[in-house]
């Protein structure tokens, strides 16, 4: 598990101050590319906080990377964005119990669950990846936004947020399903969302920002199709970026200062490949945000959601 000499060359050049002191939180930080930021993180001397829904997959990964960071300090949290009670009670916590963060990665995601939904009635990936993901930011902005330092949010989105189209008279697909139309849908909302919440928080001490991986073959797409897709992954997977390359965004917008709203994630072939550099931003992204947040926040009161942020 530890990381390659590539990747410790790379931190080496480009993440010269150390992270030491500095409080990561990490959703979605038992698997994949939101592991393996998690291990860049204990590597470069962070605290670590593992927001994951599963306890015992969470518990498994925070024992994995302390057998090889001995030292680090990993905390777990439960949170699950498919459950709008889970976010409210995770950042409930974070308020009530002050928890210092100097670093937020949202980082969880899901692809390709036809016919199923959130525990709210949503389906499952626009509930997930956007409404989810849009709930937990209008609840842990404003207390973020309190700690008397700086923060860094980052929100994950995709390079699929390109092909993505927003229908306002059938949000949900209804209509006509497809897997990738549903999630590009839901991580161009979130690159939309976020790119308009960097505007209002530049000058109140968070600073708002987008990564994402690449491709990258992980539990994500790997069991997205069944065992055929699974073992064609694992034959060659070489072939796109490894999760912990994908995860160099993470020390990467922590080093350094980018304009609010900035998207980060491999510079190479279509965005797709290579270490990270600040890509460009559709313009689909920067117009239509405030639209875009007046529909969400309608469609979650009326599910019951009271988000007063
Ligand atoms: N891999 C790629 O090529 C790629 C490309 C573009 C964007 N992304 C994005 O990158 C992020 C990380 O994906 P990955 O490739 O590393 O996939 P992954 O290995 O499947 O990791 C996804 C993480 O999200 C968690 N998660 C899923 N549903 C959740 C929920 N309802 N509540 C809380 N956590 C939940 C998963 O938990 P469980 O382990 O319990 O399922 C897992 O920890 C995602 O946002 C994804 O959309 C990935």
């Amino acid at each position: 598990m530890a990381l390659t000499k590539k990747t410790a060359r790379w931190l080496y050049r480009n993440c010269r101050e150390s992270f030491a002191g500095k409080t990561v939180l990490i959703t979605g930080a038992n698997s994949g590319v939101g592991f393996k930021s998690a291990e860049l993180m204990a590597y470069l001397g962070a605290d670590v906080i593992m927001a994951c829904r599963s306890g015992e997959k969470a518990n498994a990964a925070k024992a994995a990377l302390l057998r090889e960071y001995p030292d680090a300090r990993i905390d777990v949290m439960p949170l699950d964005l498919a459950d709008l009670s889970s976010v409210a009670a995770f950042a409930e916590r974070l308020r009530a119990e002050r928890i210092d963060i100097d670093v937020f990665l949202h980082n969880a995601g899901v692809f390709r669950k036809p016919g199923q939904t959130t525990k709210d009635g949503f389906e499952l990936v626009l509930g997930t990846n956007y409404l989810g993901a849009f709930d937990l930011a209008e609840r842990v902005l404003p207390y973020l936004a309190s700690l008397p330092h700086g923060v860094l949010f980052v929100n994950t989105i995709s390079i699929i947020h390109k092909i993505g189209r927003i229908d306002y008279d059938d949000f949900f697909c209804r209509k006509r399903y497809g897997n990738f139309a549903v999630y590009a849908r839901s991580k161009l909302c979130l690159a939309k969302y976020t790119y308009r919440k960097a505007q209002q928080y530049e000058n109140k001490g968070v600073r708002i920002f987008m990564s994402h991986p690449g491709i990258s073959i992980t539990p994500l797409g790997a069991n997205a199709f069944g065992p055929v897709v699974r073992r064609l992954s694992s034959v060659f997977g070489w072939i796109f970026n490894s999760p912990e390359k994908s995860a160099l965004s993470l020390p990467y917008l922590m080093s350094n200062e980018f304009p609010p709203g900035s998207v980060v994630g491999p510079r190479g072939f279509l965005n797709g490949w290579g270490y990270p550099s600040r890509n460009g931003i559709a313009r689909k992204v920067r117009t239509g945000g405030e639209e875009l947040i007046a529909f969400t926040r309608a469609l979650l009161a009326r599910a019951g959601n009271r988000t007063d942020a």
